[in-house]
């Protein structure tokens, strides 16, 4: 006999789980289809974000600025650490307990509000009234029939066809989140988020990192004065060696390692290296879901095409997250899941791309929400901008972290934020206070009269409001 359900979603990472919580939540019978495995072969809710994404590399970030701390922050602070030893064995246990915790919590969660899990890969068989689905997990092959489905297959590493991947000696960022020893010397392909924030961890833990990128600019997508100052700090007091601009040519192991022959702006070089990371993107994910069955494409790109409230051409179809158009972040898959189980309802939710903020976890955190500079000169947009530093900010100085600023870009004639945009510590805390003022469309001026904590980060966010009309107050 054939299981019903009001709702199918097949995925469980950040947008399937959310969306399958929302929709339980809302009264529909509802059952989640996953087919993640972790090392041990068992089912793993979380996807991508809470396996080998988010939740993983912050721990493995945060062990390992508590590693340097140790050895060359602390002395500074009076505290001298003798013999300081690092346990990479227990670092990767406590990270994969983390994981273990959290891939629990949403299985919890699921029996709390009455969401089925049905563990396997889930593909379309038909379309009609209601979809057929069937769930292959190994031999077992189970049938279903859903009246709305909510895809969120999320994504998966780019290939990058000369360097393929094993996870031995080439890597992606599964193999970069578990590696059993510090290798001496790292090599990453791509100076995107991935590589920026891995090539940090084994860096700290050890490594001589060497990152090739292949666009001639040092983060594109942020703010320009934001990424220089990145670029700056990260090369210049994080001593990681990035190279843009790099054309890679080939890659072969070698009985001392792995050889990257490439050619940059000095020319052709080449580099030899114990470990290698390929992080050059990730691509949307629609493996073996037989779209055809129900009569949906995917764009040039692969991803699943979606209205502004993620719904397909396919009747009572939904798309979200990674699979879809937009930023590939946890927090925009999370929010996309509400606005399809919510839809769903009848209701009229959406999620605005705008306010979607972005964060690097590299010391210093790099993190932004709406428009950089070069996009409003671009679109011909007149604003007016202010930056305020950290180096003049008394909490940031008792932190002993004072690199970096708060840049606040708003519309010229209506003082309307438009833009914020922070380089510095606890960027990603910081950001959220942006966000919701860019959500409540505030102007500059409504920051800069909002009283803030002192001694506090935050002051240098309210600065920066306060600079946007050349009135700062402590410079
Ligand atoms: P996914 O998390 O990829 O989940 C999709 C799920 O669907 C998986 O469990 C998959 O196995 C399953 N699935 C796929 N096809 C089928 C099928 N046919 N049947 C059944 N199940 C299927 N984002 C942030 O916002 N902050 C961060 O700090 C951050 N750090 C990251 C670090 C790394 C190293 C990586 C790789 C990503 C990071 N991301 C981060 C991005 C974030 O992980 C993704 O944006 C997010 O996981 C997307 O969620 P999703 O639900 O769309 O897809
Ligand atoms: P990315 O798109 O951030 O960066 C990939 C980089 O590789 C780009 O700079 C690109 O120019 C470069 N590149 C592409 N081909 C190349 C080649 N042949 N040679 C050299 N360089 C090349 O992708 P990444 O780092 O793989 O991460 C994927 C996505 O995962 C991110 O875009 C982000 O959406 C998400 N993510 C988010 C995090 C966060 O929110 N903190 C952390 C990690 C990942």
């Amino acid at each position: 006999m054939s299981l019903s359900f009001d709702v199918a979603v097949i995925g469980g990472g950040p947008g399937g789980y959310i969306a399958a919580i929302r929709a339980a939540q809302l009264g529909f019978n509802t059952v989640c289809i996953d087919d993640w495995k972790n090392a041990k072969g068992k089912p793993s809710l979380g996807g991508t974000c809470v396996n080998v994404g988010c939740i993983p590399s912050k721990a493995l970030l945060e062990s390992s600025e508590n590693y340097e701390r140790v050895l060359h922050k602390f002395a500074d602070h009076g505290i001298v650490a003798k013999s300081v030893e690092l346990d990479l064995g227990k670092m990767l246990a406590r990270k994969d307990k983390i994981v273990d915790q959290l891939t629990a919590g949403v299985a919890y969660l699921f029996k709390k509000n009455k969401v089925t899990l049905m563990s396997g890969h889930g593909q379309f068989v038909a379309g009609g009234e209601s979809y057929q689905i069937e769930v292959v997990e190994g031999d077992k092959r189970e049938s279903l029939s859903a009246r709305h489905v909510i895809i969120a297959t999320g994504s998966v590493p780019r290939a990058l066809p000369i360097a393929p991947v094993d996870n031995k000696s080439i890597l992606d960022n599964v193999g970069a989140l578990s590696m059993s020893e510090v290798p001496k010397r790292l090599g990453v392909i791509g100076a995107g988020v991935i590589g920026l924030e891995m090539g940090s961890v084994w860096q700290r833990l050890g490594s001589q990192v060497a990152i090739l990128e292949a666009m001639p600019e040092f983060l594109p997508a942020a703010d320009e004065q934001v990424a220089a100052e990145a670029f700056k700090i990260l090369t210049k007091t994080q001593k990681l060696d990035i190279r843009l601009g790099v054309n890679i040519k080939s890659v072969s192991t070698t009985a001392g390692g792995i050889k990257v022959i490439f050619a940059d702006k000095s020319g052709d070089a080449e580099m030899e290296v114990d470990k290698l990371i390929v992080a050059v993107g990730r691509a949307p994910n629609t493996a073996g879901l037989n779209l055809e069955a129900i009569g949906l494409k995917t764009d040039s790109r692969g991803f699943i095409e979606v209205n502004e409230h993620c719904k397909t051409q396919a009747p009572n179809v939904y798309a979200i997250g990674d699979v879809v158009r937009g930023p590939m972040l946890a927090h925009k898959a999370f929010e996309e899941g509400v606005v399809a189980a919510e839809r769903i309802a009848g209701q009229a939710s959406h999620l605005d791309l705008l306010t979607v903020p972005w964060v690097i976890y590299t010391a210093p955190e790099v993190a932004w929400v709406g428009q950089s500079e070069q996009q409003l000169k671009a679109a011909g947009i007149e604003y007016r901008s202010g930056s305020f530093p950290f180096s003049a900010n008394g909490r940031a100085k008792g932190l002993g972290e004072t690199g970096g600023f708060v840049k606040m870009i708003a519309d010229a004639k209506t003082d309307r934020i438009l833009g914020v945009h922070i380089v510095g510590p606890f960027a990603s805390e910081l950001i959220s206070e942006a966000v919701v003022a860019m959500e409540f469309c505030a102007t500059s001026e409504d920051i800069a009269l909002i009283i803030h904590a002192h001694p506090s980060l935050s002051e240098v966010f309210h600065e920066a409001a306060l600079a946007v009309d050349k009135r700062s107050l402590h410079i």
